[in-house]
């Protein structure tokens, strides 16, 4: 009888997500974020910890937490600056970066220490750019390890814009979903890898039946030989 062909076992992978807004401060009481609620992100942590893989999740300023894990480490972070240092310091121990924040394109420069005063006069803020985490990312990562992004986009560009992204950040895969996923309890989503493949979730899914879907999707994809 021939020998059955040697099939290497598929470890799981060790999961690194972000998930929520940032909030840049203006002065010390007001900053600038946005509407990300944390939900998808909150959402592929549960789901990637309760199959028993090794997940942290970085949390945004959401009013929203995760199920409690034995699998899951979650730290906080409020603004860009903050999360770019946590995920400096995650990535080199995990497998699988899925990056659900909903990041600051623009950040005050610089933010005062002090509470800005109302007088009548206009005011303008000065804002800088802030790094790319994901594209910045991509330098310093293994070549076993794989980086996912999200794109939130209009509907009639989605594909070719998260395409571009997709390309323009050097990523494995990303998870192109239309603007009024944001803030939103359902998700409606195309993943795009970079070998070309699209694959459609086929119509809206509510984001825990998502997260599953966006993770075995992955998974399949990601871990297949060749
Ligand atoms: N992202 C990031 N760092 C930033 C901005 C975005 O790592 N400063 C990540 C997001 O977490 C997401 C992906 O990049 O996974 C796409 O984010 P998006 O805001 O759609 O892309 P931008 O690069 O900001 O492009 P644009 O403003 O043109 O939409």
């Amino acid at each position: 009888m021939p020998e059955p062909p040697h099939v290497e076992p598929v470890s799981p992978p060790r999961v690194l997500i972000t998930a929520g807004p940032t909030h840049e401060p203006i002065d010390s009481v007001r900053y600038l974020a946005n509407r990300s609620s944390g939900k998808m992100g909150i959402a592929l942590a549960e789901a990637s910890s309760a199959r028993g893989w090794t997940t942290t999740l970085l949390l945004g300023p959401s009013a929203l937490r995760p199920a409690d894990s034995s699998h899951l480490t979650v730290h906080r972070f409020r603004t860009t600056a903050d999360l770019q240092q946590r995920l400096q310091q995650s990535w080199p121990q995990h497998d699988w970066l899925i990056m659900a924040a909903a990041v600051a394109d623009y950040r005050p420069k610089p933010a005062s220490e002090a509470k800005l005063r109302r007088t009548s006069t206009k005011m303008t803020l000065e804002l800088e750019p802030t790094p790319d985490l994901l594209a910045e990312l991509a330098a310093g990562s293994r070549p076993d390890q794989r980086r996912i992004g999200f794109a939130l986009e209009p509907a009639d560009e989605l594909v070719e814009r998260a395409r571009d992204k997709l390309a323009r950040k050097s990523l494995d895969a990303i998870v192109a979903n239309p603007l009024k996923t944001m803030d939103a309890n359902e998700i409606e989503a195309i993943l795009l890898f970079a070998d070309g493949a699209e694959i459609s979730s086929n119509g809206s899914l509510s984001k825990s039946a998502g997260a599953k879907w966006i993770l075995d999707t992955i998974f399949a994809r990601l871990t297949s030989p060749g």
